[in-house]
């Protein structure tokens, strides 16, 4: 990676994954865009305003500034796309087929994050494998699927260079998530801080696979340096590093807050999709492949993230 696009920069991920690329291979280096203006992103190098479904204008950019790596960030997620099933996959596919065809194009990398949501009821529940059935019932990972088979597609008979992570639900202090069945385990700790309590959307015993952002920012520059003669897997590689249910995560929560209250008001479809995912993911095949090896568990991460939002609500930032 010499010269990287972000699409969708403005975003959970692409927020945060901007900084650590340009603070890793300088900030001119690193151009991010999004569909709107993101005066953050403009202040620390390129920026550029692009709607990743306009395949001139992403063109153009990829030829303006030499680029050789994409990260395509783009995405409605699962609960958002369940209202409009058809605009979800209007912008999560066509985000992605005008990244395969400008990466194919201008010979770039791609990476193109693909999700837990790309698994369904019929999957197996604990240790999902890397190669398992997989028939979600979600547009969210309808995409994620099609993605996945698209990127391989694309390596085989274009020789394009894509790479995946199957991103569990990320949690993170900086830009918050928007429309996803995960939402609720960064929600949590916000609501804790500002105001002692949660109405959890999900019910108590329900797992899902989790991921704290830093170990979610390595993965994405791990797998886009790991050489390609050791990659046997591309799109998708099952990453994991804790799970765990909102019952485990609001007694974690409490041993910082012992005043801290949970009580439960289930969403029917956001209740209907987690217990649709895998309780845990098998990533055996990612720690051998490309050396994947998560730093952060639920107690650290915890610790970690009631420390920023106290000091941010204390700025009043939040
Ligand atoms: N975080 C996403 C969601 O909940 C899943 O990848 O939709």
């Amino acid at each position: 990676m010499k010269r990287i696009l972000i699409v969708g920069a403005g975003g959970q991920i692409g927020s945060e994954l901007t900084m650590l690329l340009r603070s890793i291979y300088g900030n001119t280096n690193v151009v991010a865009t999004d569909v709107r203006e993101c005066k953050f992103l403009r202040e620390t190098g390129p920026f550029a305003v692009l709607n990743a479904l306009d395949a001139n204008s992403y063109g153009y950019i990829v030829n303006k500034y030499k680029v050789d790596t994409i990260f395509n960030l783009v995405a409605l997620l699962s609960v958002v796309g369940e209202k409009d099933p058809q605009l979800a996959w209007k912008i999560n596919m066509g985000a992605l087929m005008n990244s395969l065809e400008v990466a194919r194009q201008y010979e770039c990398a791609l990476f193109t994050p693909s999700s837990i949501g790309a698994f369904g009821a019929t999957s197996p529940k604990d240790k999902t494998p890397q190669d398992t059935i997989m028939q979600p019932t979600t547009i969210y990972g309808v995409c994620k699927v099609t993605g996945e088979l698209l990127g391989n597609y694309y390596y085989t008979k274009y020789g394009v260079d894509t790479r995946s992570v199957r991103f569990p639900g990320i949690i993170s202090n900086v830009t918050l998530p928007g429309g996803g069945t995960t939402d609720y385990a960064v929600e949590i700790y916000y609501e804790a801080v500002k105001h002692g309590r949660f109405t959890c959307p999900i019910s108590s015993d329900v797992y899902m696979d989790m991921i704290y952002m830093p170990d979610a920012l390595n993965a994405c520059v791990q797998l886009m340096e790991a050489d390609p003669s050791k990659l046997i897997h591309r799109n998708s590689f099952n990453i994991a590093s804790m799970s765990f249910t909102p019952d485990i995560i609001y007694r974690e929560i409490k041993k910082h807050l012992p005043g801290f209250k949970m009580d439960y008001k289930i969403d029917p479809t956001k209740e209907a999709i987690a217990r649709s995912w895998p309780n845990s993911l098998d990533d055996t095949c990612a720690r051998d492949e490309w050396g994947w090896a998560p730093k952060w568990n639920l107690a650290d991460m915890t610790t970690d993230m009631l420390k920023i939002i106290v000091e941010r609500h204390a700025r009043g930032e939040i």
